[in-house]
Parts: structure tokens; C-alpha cells; sequence
């Protein structure tokens, strides 16, 4: 008989992970604190943009179980995987409320022999200190009545070439034996998986692989910088120095980072670090520079705008501002912090996002509430003093942009070949 399978937070993670079981006939309990969500997963009704409704409706005709709250059907499960999320504070510290909140009501329900995974990314240590010691409360023996693994999302949204179930999935577990049953739980949905010795090596394989995204981005917006004093056309050295078959991998510069993990797991590693007493020197750097990557940006179109315009008021068009290209997430956007430099600097400023028709209420950025996005037309982008590319969606027209466009400032390259009115940051 098919396992009973819990998850915990119905986000970017919870719901692709939940429609392949689903796919796979798995009886399955969704929990989702967020009203609008759980009202949208019970009529089918999808609220991430790359996935369909149509995936999402098989959620709604299996016979999955939509909760609000962690409530005593949980004990029914035989896993129960967490995907909450791990953002960092204020003083960019860990932030693992969302973790222990979900532990805490997991541990008043919890029976024997169920298995917790944790797929939330988070620094080493996460599983054995914080959710085994909550899990504990419950009474039941660890490693004895219940167990414990780590295996973090590899997701990338939005990439067409490797979805969910193409991407190798890790597992970690102090217990060789329930190790290999999670992996043979995985194995229902994903064509391979990588076990490593513990939780704590499996939550380490998930930083070091953020981590080193993070550090070469940094790399090479600083390449970028020094490269535009000299210069020499960054995007022109890293497709020749890409040629190279082996010893390189290609890094591009842009309007900074952003998303639900690259500009934040470095802050998890750097928090453990300091408890261990090493200073994570190169991590630190390069996490602070990619933070600051906007504020230089923005600098530089506000530059540009006073060099060229010879108004007193600028008005532009920022062109994406989801964090990456094809995706509606606008969680640690460049896009957002450059348009809130910018109209601080008296510039006015509008934008387009097919995948953000409009801007939600940010904790951030209160005074960008219910901003909508600029139809892309001809008559609109004549209006504008500039526009900024920040993220490339594929359904640009660049002709269209290019043509009725007065000045175009492509932070994204947008434009691959240099024309008389682009000016690339
Ligand atoms: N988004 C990505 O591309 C991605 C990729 C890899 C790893 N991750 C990691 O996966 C984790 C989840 O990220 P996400 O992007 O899916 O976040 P998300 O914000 O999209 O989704 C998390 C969901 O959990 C819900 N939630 C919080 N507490 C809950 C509770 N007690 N009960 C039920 N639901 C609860 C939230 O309402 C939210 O809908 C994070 O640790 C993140 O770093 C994310």
C-alpha cells in the first residue's frame, strides 16, 4: 500500500513536491496557513504562475486533505515533510520561527515510527539541534519511536530543462535504514537521489551549493565594475572566456540578486560559523557586496538619467521586476530596492511585469501597494524618458521596445549587440 505523506507549507516548494505525489496516486494531507492559498489548492486554482492550473487540479481531484492547521489527522502519516520558510531578520540573522512553530504543533500529534523530513534550506545543525529537541516534547524516543531526515529542495522555478523530478535529491539521515526508506520514498517521484552520511552533511550540500552561486555572482559584478573603468565590454569576455572547456563556469552580472535563497543561505552558514568562532571572511564579502549590487545600480542609472535627460523630473520604465526571468516571485527583488533609490531621488517611476500584474503589500516597501504594471505599448513607451531592463522575460519584444524606446538602459544585456541609444550598466 502507497504511504501517507504530509506537507507542511504550500509555497514554491510544498507545491510542485505535492502534485508529483499526487501524480503518483500518494494519499496526501497539504497544510497551508495562508487562507487565500488554501482556498485556491481546494478549487484548483493555481497562484504560482509557472504552474498551471491544470497541475494543480490534481491536487483537488486526489483525495488530498487541505488543512490550515497542523490538527491530530497529522498522526494518520507515515512522513511528514516540512517546507516552511527560512528567511533572515532585520540583522540578517536566521530566522527559523516558521521551523519551530511547525515543530512544535508536528510534536503535539506525533506517533510512532513516522518519519519528519526537513526540506527547508537552513545552516548545519537545524535538524539534530532545533527540530529533533521540539520533536522530543512529544514524548516518543528519537531514533527509537520516531526518526528524522534532512533532504533539501533543489527547485529552480521556472526551469523548463530541469523540473522537480530531473533533479538528483539529496538525503541525509543519521539511520542508514530509514535513510534508504526516504529515499525510496523520493524515488516515486524523482528519477535519482544522493544519500549522505547525516542531516548535518545534507544541510551543508544545500549551502555550499548556494553558497558558491552567491560568491561567483559577486565575482563577477566586481569583474564588471573594474572591466567598465578600463573600458572593456564585460559580456563580450565571459562568452569568449566561456569557450573554455573545462576550469570555468559561466557567471553573469546583473542588477543584483534576489529570491528566497541565494541572498539569504549565505547568512545561515555565516551565523554558524561565528557560533564556531571562525569568521567566514569570503562569505560575509561577497553576501554584503551582492546586497549592495542594486544600490550601485541604481547610482549608475541615476547617472546615466542626469547625463542624458536634460529635464528636472525623469520618468522611466522599469522593464521586470520579478527576481529572475519567467517567474512571479518578487521576494528580495534588485528591481524593488532600485525603484524605491530611484523615486527617493525624485525620479518617477512605473514598470512592467506580465508575472506581476501588481505589487502586493511588501513589509519592505509598503508605498509600492497595489502598483500595477504598464501594458507594453507603443503609446506607453513613447511616454517614458528611459527605460531600465532589469529582469528578461521571454516575452519581450525587443524590436517593439527597441524602436519606440527614447533611451535604454540595459542592466540585464538585454541587447546583445551596442546600439546608438543603449547604454549597458
Ligand atoms: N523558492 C525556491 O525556489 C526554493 C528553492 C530551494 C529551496 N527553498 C527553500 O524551501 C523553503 C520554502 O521555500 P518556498 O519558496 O516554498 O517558501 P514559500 O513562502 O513560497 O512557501 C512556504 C509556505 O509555508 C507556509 N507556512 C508557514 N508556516 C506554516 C505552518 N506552520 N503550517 C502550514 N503552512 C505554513 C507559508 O504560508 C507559505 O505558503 C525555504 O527554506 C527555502 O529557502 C526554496
Amino acid at each position: 500500500m502507497l504511504k501517507k505523506i504530509a506537507i507542511i507549507g504550500m509555497g514554491y516548494v510544498g507545491v510542485p513536491l505535492s502534485i508529483l505525489f499526487a501524480k503518483k496516486k500518494f494519499q496526501l494531507q497539504c497544510y497551508e496557513i495562508d487562507k487565500q492559498k488554501l482556498k485556491n489548492l481546494k478549487i484548483g486554482k493555481s497562484y504560482i504562475n509557472h504552474i498551471k492550473d491544470k497541475d494543480f487540479s490534481y491536487l483537488r481531484k486526489s483525495k488530498t486533505e487541505f488543512y490550515n492547521k497542523i490538527n491530530k489527522n497529522i498522526s494518520r502519516n507515515d512522513f511528514i515533510i516540512i517546507c516552511v520558510p527560512t528567511p533572515v531578520k532585520s540583522n540578517l540573522k536566521p530566522d527559523l520561527g516558521y521551523i519551530k512553530t511547525t515543530s512544535e504543533l508536528i510534536a503535539k500529534y506525533l506517533v510512532k515510527n513516522q518519519i519528519v523530513i526537513l526540506e527547508s534550506s537552513t545552516y548545519p545543525g537545524t535538524t539534530d539541534e532545533v527540530l529533533v529537541k521540539i520533536l522530543n516534547k512529544s514524548g516518543l524516543i528519537y531514533n527509537k519511536d520516531y526518526f528524522v531526515a534532512y533532504s533539501p529542495e533543489r527547485e529552480d522555478p521556472g526551469n523548463k530543462k530541469f523540473t522537480t523530478s530531473k533533479i538528483t535529491k539529496i538525503v541525509g539521515c543519521d539511520n542508514n535504514k530509514i535513510s534508504n526508506i526516504v529515499q525510496s520514498l523520493y524515488k516515486n517521484i524523482v528519477k535519482n537521489t544522493f544519500k549522505v552520511s547525516n542531516n548535518r552533511t545534507a544541510e551543508a550540500v544545500k549551502l555550499t551549493e548556494n553558497i558558491f552561486r552567491s560568491t561567483n555572482i559577486a565575482l563577477i559584478n566586481e569583474l564588471k565594475i573594474i572591466f567598465k573603468k578600463l573600458d572593456i565590454n564585460i559580456w563580450e569576455v565571459i562568452e569568449a572566456a566561456a569557450t573554455k572547456p573545462f576550469g570555468y563556469m559561466k557567471f553573469e552580472p546583473g542588477p543584483g540578486l534576489g529570491g528566497h535563497c541565494i541572498p539569504i543561505d549565505p547568512f545561515y552558514l555565516i551565523h554558524k560559523a561565528k557560533e564556531t568562532g571562525i569568521n567566514p571572511n569570503i562569505i560575509e564579502l561577497c553576501s554584503k557586496f551582492n546586497n549592495w549590487i542594486p544600490d550601485y545600480t541604481s547610482k549608475e542609472i541615476i547617472k546615466i538619467l542626469n547625463r542624458n535627460i536634460k529635464k528636472n523630473t525623469k520618468k522611466i520604465l522599469i522593464l521586470g521586476i520579478a527576481y529572475k526571468k519567467n517567474i512571479d516571485d518578487i521576494r528580495e527583488a534588485p528591481a524593488l530596492k532600485i525603484m524605491n533609490n530611484l523615486i527617493k531621488k525624485n525620479v518617477i517611476v512605473d514598470y512592467n511585469d506580465e508575472y506581476v500584474k501588481i505589487i502586493p503589500n511588501l513589509r519592505k516597501y509598503p508605498n509600492f501597494k497595489s502598483r500595477k504594471s504598464v501594458p507594453l505599448t507603443k503609446k506607453n513607451l513613447i511616454r517614458y524618458d528611459a527605460v531600465i531592463c532589469i529582469t528578461d522575460h521571454s516575452y519581450y519584444d525587443k524590436n517593439k521596445i527597441f524602436k519606440f524606446s527614447k533611451l535604454i538602459i540595459d542592466a540585464k544585456n538585454f541587447f546583445k549587440n551596442k546600439k546608438e541609444k543603449i547604454i549597458k550598466i
